[in-house]
């Protein structure tokens, strides 16, 4: 279990960074505000991970059985979007105000339909009462320093299927990115294969996941 005073703090930043980045970051997917051509630049190297991990996710998750999904750390709710559209009934969670509210803009006919809700916390810190058929993590564990904690929360939780995203450590980019969001007070994590592995062998879930190389990522898929 990681420091508490430490994970407060973290957290606290990781609000704060995306509260104000919320626009920014949508308009990766081409929604909201302009991008700049160094923002294009950057755009290109990690647009191809963003659709391959996208395309994964409606893949995995079209299917009858999963009804139910869990997007934790979900953003300006493109992938709840994405998850609605395919008929899924669906609850967001994100610890930034400012991303939430762009996902109830995007989704608000299905909040009228009792779809989707949105609830404004840390994962860790928010008991759920239900329990779900999948949960979708994508850029998440990014922010995240032990995500041990998040998996054991995670197995209480969801059912039948996780899918993750884990950016790959090394690189001119990786380096690059961390030291813009060092500049900006937002913590940033890499993994390394072997990293995953570790993670993934510590809760006995090697024998259900698949680590799949995306390019910038890798996506996890573990099968409870
Ligand atoms: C890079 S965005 C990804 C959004 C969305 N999943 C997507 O891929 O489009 C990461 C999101 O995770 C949220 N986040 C980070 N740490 C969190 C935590 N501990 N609990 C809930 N949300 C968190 C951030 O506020 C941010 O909106």
């Amino acid at each position: 279990m990681t420091n508490t005073k430490e994970y407060i703090s973290e957290t606290k930043d990781v609000a704060t960074f995306f509260h104000g980045y919320a626009a920014d970051f949508d308009s990766i997917y081409g929604h909201t505000k302009k991008r700049s051509s160094w923002d294009k630049f950057l755009d290109k190297y990690f647009r191809v991970s963003m659709r391959l991990r996208y395309e994964l996710v409606l893949k995995y998750t079209a299917t009858n059985e999963i009804r139910t999904i869990l997007d934790v750390g979900c953003g300006g709710g493109v992938y709840c979007e994405a998850l609605l559209n395919a008929g899924k009934t669906v609850t967001g969670i994100d610890i930034a105000e400012g991303m939430l509210q762009l996902a109830e803009q995007k989704t608000a006919q299905y909040i009228t339909e009792g779809k989707v809700n949105y609830i404004h916390s840390g994962y860790l810190e928010h008991p759920f009462s239900q329990q779900y058929d999948a949960a979708v993590l994508v850029g998440f564990f990014d922010y995240i320093k032990t995500p041990i904690d998040t998996f054991k929360k995670l197995e209480k939780e969801v059912t039948k299927e996780l899918l993750m995203s884990f950016p790959k450590s090394g690189g001119f980019l990786g380096w690059q990115r961390k030291v813009r969001y060092k500049m900006r007070n937002c913590p940033l994590y890499y993994y390394s294969k072997t990293d995953l592995e570790s993670l993934l062998g510590q809760m006995g879930w090697l024998n259900k996941a698949e680590i799949i190389d995306i390019e910038r990522d890798f996506f996890v898929r573990v099968t409870l």
